[in-house]
């Protein structure tokens, strides 16, 4: 899923051309090419197959006395394009109809062996340490130049789109003050105030609904953010969002505005738009039918609800609030050992069990909870997963919340394409709700943020049925990732203490934590919403990567860590008496 953006005459300083831009019609033509040495094949006592690389790929010269010439070297050669003989074209190189003759070779630098071979096949199968280790190496393979290009490219339609838009960036502070809300923040101490601290940005919202109220109608920024917690395949402590809000909109230009910068991105690196508006579907389908609030619907195995058809059960497992079922198209010759394997997965996400069983001809079915069942119960099931011979069909009973959850992985584990195949597949899932869970104090905790305005017919509820209140809040979300979200947000101050209210917030507990940013809405802050999401994320989809470490030209370790640069280190003691600080020993 890449392109190459078509090639003006791009070639500069020392050199007439680059390596991967040279073809037949170049035949004739004395160039000069700069790079590093690939790779080098002997071709009788004197000849030698140099190939090039540069970052638009690899092309090879033919040297006569190319014994000094280690690999990645760095040279400049100057030669005369020429047909290769017939029988010895690479169709697998873009270059492949063509090699350099006549090579006049300059060393410009010599190199030390790399540590790992630095060609894309390999790449993968090379320790990660050891990539991040040497990264400035790691990033001369050809995926991980594309991957850069990528992102700048991504970067730059979403620059476009948004300027086209009405939008103006604007950017805002780094050094932060510290809130008690969302994830843990990074926090750096205070020279000039001893004992007391900025926090990074985990996101720009304060200052954007700020900047709402003072006027700004549409700002967005491509804006670095920084949390401190676990990282993960799609997390980083550092990371990149397209951030966004507007003033006087209603949630159907929001999504409207952002679709358009995100489908603006797509088509920039895959040439042609994915789709003309992105699909939506409300949270509460995407938790019933897919088990999840990021469904990936590339693909399809819909959760089935079979509650009411176990209503009077004699069956003990079926006696539950929620029975949800899955099927498993042509499953039946799954072996008994994957089948233990994935109950022990289910077991793993908090089922109390997996029930299963597989269908055989003319409806028969075998497994552990078959006999369970009865004749009319199995019959509806069957019908109701519309379940047809060598299926494997399973179920999850107990409370609706971990029925879904738990199918909605397994069909994951069952059925998920590559990261790469199927297309890009967007859609937003609306109508979150306003609260989800219950915390220690035993108030109700806010999905989005506590800024996050209700669904406007649910308002009504918010004191006698807060879990029953939908938010006017969004998600987008991409091949099963979760992309960004967004919400309408609470403008009056009057229903700014209704929510808090319903978390368990005074008035005065408001100000203390949020005055800075409470006391400007009484100063006539317009209806607003905004969104944001992430481009790190957005890019390792577009670039067909599993992890956003690919995408990212310096990116930490799992356990947060820069093997390259050794960060994060101590600091001297002068230092932190400067900053008014004492460490504590390491515990442990
Ligand atoms: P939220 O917290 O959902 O919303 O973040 C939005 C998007 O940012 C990306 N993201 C991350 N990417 C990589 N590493 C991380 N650690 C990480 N954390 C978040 C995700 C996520 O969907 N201010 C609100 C948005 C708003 O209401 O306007 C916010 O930040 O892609
Ligand atoms: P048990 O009655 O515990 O022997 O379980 C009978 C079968 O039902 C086993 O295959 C269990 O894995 C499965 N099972 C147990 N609890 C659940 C549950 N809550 N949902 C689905 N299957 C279950």
């Amino acid at each position: 899923m890449t392109s190459d953006a078509p090639r003006p005459d791009r070639a500069r300083g020392m050199r007439t051309d680059y390596c991967g831009d040279l073809r037949s019609f170049d035949i004739g033509r004395t160039v000069s090419l700069c790079g590093w040495v690939a790779r080098r094949r002997e071709h009788g006592e004197h000849l030698a197959f140099v190939d090039l690389r540069d970052r638009t790929g690899l092309l090879q010269c033919v040297v006569d006395g190319a014994a000094d010439l280690r690999n990645e070297y760095v040279l400049r050669i100057t030669g005369v394009v020429r047909a290769r003989p017939a029988g010895t074209m690479n169709a697998e190189l873009a270059t492949g109809d063509v090699e350099l003759g006549e090579c006049l070779v300059e060393v410009l630098n010599a190199a030390e062996p790399p540590m790992f071979p630095l060609v894309d096949r390999d790449g993968g199968t090379v320790d990660e340490m050891l990539r991040l280790k040497h990264r400035y190496l790691d990033l001369r393979r050809e995926r991980m130049q594309r991957n850069l290009r990528v992102r700048a490219r991504v970067n730059a339609a979403i620059r476009q789109s948004m300027d086209a838009q009405g939008f103006t960036e604007v950017e805002t502070p780094m050094l932060m003050p510290s809130t008690p809300e969302g994830a843990r923040e990074f926090v750096v101490p205070s020279r000039l105030s001893p004992g007391s601290f900025y926090a990074l940005p985990q996101s720009p919202q304060l200052f954007k609904q700020l900047l709402m109220v003072a006027g700004t109608d549409r700002y967005y920024q491509i804006a670095r953010c920084m949390r401190d917690e676990d990282l993960r395949a799609d997390r980083q402590f550092e990371f990149t969002q397209l951030d966004a809000e507007m003033s006087f909109v209603t949630q159907d230009d929001v999504l409207e505005c952002i679709s358009e910068s995100v489908l603006a991105a797509a088509a920039a690196i895959t040439g042609s738009r994915p789709t003309d508006t992105i699909a939506r579907m409300t949270w509460t389908q995407a938790m019933e039918e897919y088990g999840s609030d990021k469904p990936d619907v590339r693909f399809d195995m819909k959760l089935v609800e079979l509650t009411p058809i176990f209503a009077n059960t004699e069956a003990k497992v079926f006696q539950s609030t929620c029975v949800k079922g899955l099927r498993l198209p042509g499953g039946a010759d799954l072996t008994r050992n994957r089948i233990d394997q994935l109950t022990d997965m289910a077991k793993q996400w908090g089922a109390k069990g997996l029930a299963w069983f597989k269908v055989r001809e003319a409806g028969e079915v075998e497994g552990p909870v078959a006999k369970f069942m009865a004749a009319d119960e199995l019959a509806n099931v069957l019908s109701a997963m519309s379940a047809a011979p060598g299926d494997l069909l399973f179920f999850q009973s107990g409370e609706r919340d971990l029925a879904r959850s738990v199918l909605g992985a397994l069909r994951l584990e069952l059925g998920r394409p590559p990261i790469n195949e199927g297309g890009l597949s967007f859609l937003w899932i609306v109508e979150f709700p306003m609260f989800h869970g219950t915390s220690d104090a035993g108030r109700p905790i806010p999905a989005h943020h506590p800024f996050t305005h209700p669904h406007v017919d649910d308002v009504d509820k918010l004191e006698t049925d807060p879990f029953g209140v939908r938010a006017q809040a969004y998600d987008l979300t991409l091949n099963g990732w979760e992309l960004g979200s967004g919400s309408i947000r609470i403008h009056k101050p009057e229903l700014q203490q209704r929510i808090f209210s319903v978390l368990g917030i005074s008035p005065e507990e408001a100000q203390k934590r949020f005055g800075f940013f409470l006391n400007p809405f009484k100063f006539g802050a317009p209806p607003h919403g905004g969104f944001a999401y992430g481009i790190d994320r957005l890019v390792a989809l577009l670039a067909g990567e599993e992890n956003i470490r690919e995408v990212i030209a310096f990116p930490k370790t799992q356990s947060g860590l820069d093997p390259m640069t050794g960060s994060p280190t101590p600091i001297v003691e002068r230092h932190l008496t400067e900053l008014g600080l004492r460490t504590l020993p390491p515990k442990g």
